[in-house]
């Protein structure tokens, strides 16, 4: 897959990481959406001394551009890794990021991985596949 297009989404994420609040992980996620219409939302991951409370950088990504009334999704970089240190390897959406994707989005939605060097994109049909999905 071409993931030329994608290095604009991919720098995005890598500058959103710098927001992260994550002292009790101390790894560091950001994430970057591209919207059907162009526009593109950040997030990063956000920590609670009571740890459940925590949200992923994805998940803060995807609940700001609904917010903003977003519908229609194309793809989504994340970048993650110790916090203070450089990426250097692929970050893969956690089961419950990946279910709030598939919410929202369809099969050939893009995931897109960067370790620092190369990015990888993988569908949300490969990431996820048979997924649970009550409005189908
Ligand atoms: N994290 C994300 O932000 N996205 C993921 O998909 C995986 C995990 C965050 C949550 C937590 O703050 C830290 O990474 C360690 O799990």
């Amino acid at each position: 897959m071409n993931t030329e297009k994608y290095s604009d989404l991919v720098k995005k994420a890598i500058e959103a990481r710098k927001k992260s609040y994550s002292p009790y992980s101390a790894f560091s996620v950001g994430a970057a959406l591209l919207c059907a219409d162009g526009t593109i939302y950040t997030g990063a991951n956000i920590e609670n001394a009571s740890y459940t409370p925590t949200v992923c950088a994805e998940r803060v990504a995807f609940f700001s551009a609904l917010h903003e009334g977003q519908r229609d999704f194309c793809a989504i970089a994340i970048v993650g890794g110790k916090s203070g240190e450089e990426i250097c390897e692929y970050c893969p959406p956690c089961g419950v990021c990946r279910q709030v994707i598939s919410e929202f989005c369809g099969d050939d939605f893009e995931i897109i991985l960067s370790d620092g060097k190369e990015n990888k994109a993988l569908t949300l049909k490969e990431l996820l596949p048979y997924r649970f999905d009550l409005l189908k």
